[in-house]
């Protein structure tokens, strides 16, 4: 039987992926590869929705390919490739774009806090537009599942009704895909303020946990993490977030569950407790990190190995655009 088909995407816009990208995208990305005909891209195109700068950007999108293959994403079974090599993804955007409404892109609330926050002069159209560009990323796999955040659910809906929409006008055309939301467990909060989401726009950087960081760093970071003054290693989010978060971690790392780690750590200190994590942390990233700088410092080979992947990719897009341009009344190029 064939393997179904999974698309998932990350924005080249860090130097280094953090601990939640890794834990919440990458690992789980890792293990599906194998049961699925994977697709992962770098969506560079997407990053545009916000100002960039160029050369940074460009740096950022090896970095982060150098990350998704130094943390498993193997680069000869699963498809990974930089959006912008397949020129496919816009085009289907535009013809995409012809079938949304203004309404309905205007109903998704990432756009609307995005735009709050940055102001009508400095939204983008892109920025508007960006679910149906991440709509055309998906619908050009004939992808039948998209692993995301919460935060991505909204699009990968509008994604179904868009791909409902376009087969019921114009003839089945899309495979209609699903979304599959990452628990809410995986979710990583910053370590000195546990009760909002690690992010790397944080003020306190050494709340975040990055994959590229010098071991000693990252070390440092959680010995110094915030915890309480109750002194027991619980599982409890609302009244006890930082050993909360910590044990998430550790579990979602060493792949034990919770209530273990509890066991193993009752009636010690949170010192044994965090040099714990702290380990667990550093010996999973090592290896990741030793990979991704030994790719970014051969970026010839790095670019050898996205141009293959691009190439695979474009092939299939190639023929699921071709096939929408027929459908909607383009004439074709002789
Ligand atoms: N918008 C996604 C995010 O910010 C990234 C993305 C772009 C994506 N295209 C995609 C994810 C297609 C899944 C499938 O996380």
């Amino acid at each position: 039987m064939e393997k179904a088909r999974l698309y998932s995407g990350m924005q080249p816009s860090a130097d280094s992926l953090q601990i939640g990208n890794y834990i919440g995208a990458l690992m789980q990305w890792r293990g599906l590869q194998d049961s699925y005909d994977a697709y992962f891209s770098v969506v560079d195109l997407h990053a545009l929705t916000v100002p960039q700068d160029p050369a940074e950007l460009r740096e950022k999108t090896r970095r982060t390919a150098a990350q998704y293959i130094g943390a498993g994403i193997e680069p000869t079974r699963s498809t990974l490739y930089v959006q912008s090599h397949v020129s496919a993804h816009p085009e289907l955007a535009w013809i995409l774009s012809t079938i949304t409404g203004f309404g309905e892109a205007g109903r998704m609330t990432q756009f609307k806090d995005k735009s709050s926050r940055y102001g009508a002069d400095t939204t983008s159209v892109g920025l508007f537009t960006y679910p149906v560009l991440m709509a055309a990323d998906i619908l050009l796999y004939q992808t039948d599942v998209v692993p995301v955040g919460e935060d991505q659910k909204q699009h990968v809906e509008l994604t179904r009704d868009l791909a409902e929409r376009f087969n019921s006008r114009f003839g089945e055309t899309f495979r209609v895909p699903n979304a599959v939301i990452q628990q809410d467990t995986a979710r990583i909060y910053d370590l000195q303020n546990p009760t909002s989401k690690m992010s790397k726009s944080s003020d306190n950087q050494s709340g975040v946990l990055y994959l590229l960081d010098e071991p000693s760093v990252n070390a440092k970071k959680i010995m110094r993490a915030v915890t309480d003054n109750d002194g027991t290693v619980r599982f409890d989010r609302a009244e006890k977030p930082g050993v909360s978060n910590l044990l998430v971690i550790l579990s979602a790392i060493t792949g034990r569950q919770i209530p273990a780690i509890e066991d193993e750590f009752a009636g010690r200190g949170y010192g044994d407790f965090k040099k714990a994590v702290a380990e667990a942390v550093v010996n999973e990233f090592e290896p990741v990190r030793n990979k991704a700088l030994e790719l970014m410092a051969d970026p010839a080979e790095l670019d050898r190995l996205l141009a293959v992947n691009a190439d695979k990719a474009a092939a299939v897009a190639n023929e699921t655009l071709a096939n929408v341009y027929d459908r909607v009344g383009l004439l074709r190029r002789r």
